[in-house]
């Protein structure tokens, strides 16, 4: 049974300093909302009801945003402010949360090894909250849920990108299996245009089977000591089998300035009334 969603928040959001020199960048509003509890909120959305955070040294914040506020939810008892609170409060008393710290921020694989203690021999939902998905119909986890539930395998989201873009994410190479689905072949991590096997770019959405675990610890640190879920995401594939899914909905890259204020136009104008 998939129940845990992990999010990696260790790391510096150096892109957007100084907002991000004593503050989570995940704390960040989009309007009204922390990217955060966007994440928590899709992660319930999809049924996986325990929340694990690696942390560091800046994001205490982030726990108590998943805590109760005493002083300011008294000061609003009763008046219509309480509707600001509903979403969070029905998280809080949905879900429950764990925290561990990665002490040095050696990558994304390095973070996802730091949760084993917390995630244990069970698959689990990866969300990097600083990708923001918006959409019609089921988050976008619900529907990797679905796929996982079909395949029993770890699977990852994807999203065709501009070709020159694609030194910003891992791209893969994938044999379609059916309609938005594809068999992972292939993965590198931010490669040229010219050297990219594709145009499908990996994302930050992921189920992952336990095992991935040993292929992480099985990972040579990459360029600046980091160690890469991509180079592990690949052993597994070539060792099993990893899909790659192109999923319904509307993604910002909310960990650069431009997507960010994208998704903040985006968001007020599909959910805010703007004579508030
Ligand atoms: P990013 O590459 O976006 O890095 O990490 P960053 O440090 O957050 O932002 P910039 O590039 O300095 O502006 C992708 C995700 O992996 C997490 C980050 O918190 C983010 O959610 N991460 C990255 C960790 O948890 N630990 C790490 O060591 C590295």
């Amino acid at each position: 049974m998939l129940k845990k969603c992990l999010y990696p928040v260790a790391g510096y959001g150096t892109r957007f300093l100084p907002a991000t020199k004593s503050m989570a960048k995940e704390m960040l509003p989009v309007v009204d909302k922390p990217l955060i509890q966007y994440a928590v909120s899709e992660a319930m959305d999809a049924g996986l009801v325990q929340q694990s955070f690696v942390t560091g040294r800046t994001k205490r914040s982030i726990e108590d945003h998943f805590d109760i506020s005493y002083e300011v939810e008294n000061e609003i008892k009763g008046s219509s402010k309480e509707d600001q609170l509903s979403e969070i409060r029905e998280i809080r008393e949905n879900c429950v949360f764990t925290y561990t710290r990665q002490r040095e921020m050696k990558g994304l694989g390095h973070a996802i090894l730091t949760s084993e203690p917390m995630i244990g021999d069970e698959p689990f939902g990866v969300i990097l909250a600083d990708d923001l998905c918006i959409t019609e119909g089921d988050s976008v986890m619900k529907q990797m849920v679905g796929l996982y539930k079909q395949f029993r395998c770890s699977i990852i989201a994807i999203e065709e990108v501009p070709k020159e873009e694609t030194y910003k994410y891992g791209v893969i190479a994938g044999e379609q299996f059916q309609d938005n689905l594809f068999k992972v072949k292939d993965m590198v991590e931010k490669p040229a245009p010219e050297d990219a096997p594709s145009n499908m770019a990996i994302i930050g959405r992921y189920i992952l089977t336990p095992d991935i675990f040993d292929y992480i610890r099985e990972t040579k640190p990459g360029a600046g000591g980091e160690v890469q879920i991509t180079d592990a995401l690949l052993a597994q594939a070539k060792n099993g089998c990893v899909m790659a899914y192109k999923f319904k909905g509307k993604r910002f890259d909310c960990g650069s300035l431009h997507g960010y204020v994208e998704a903040t136009n985006y968001c007020y104008n599909k959910f805010h009334d703007p004579s508030e």
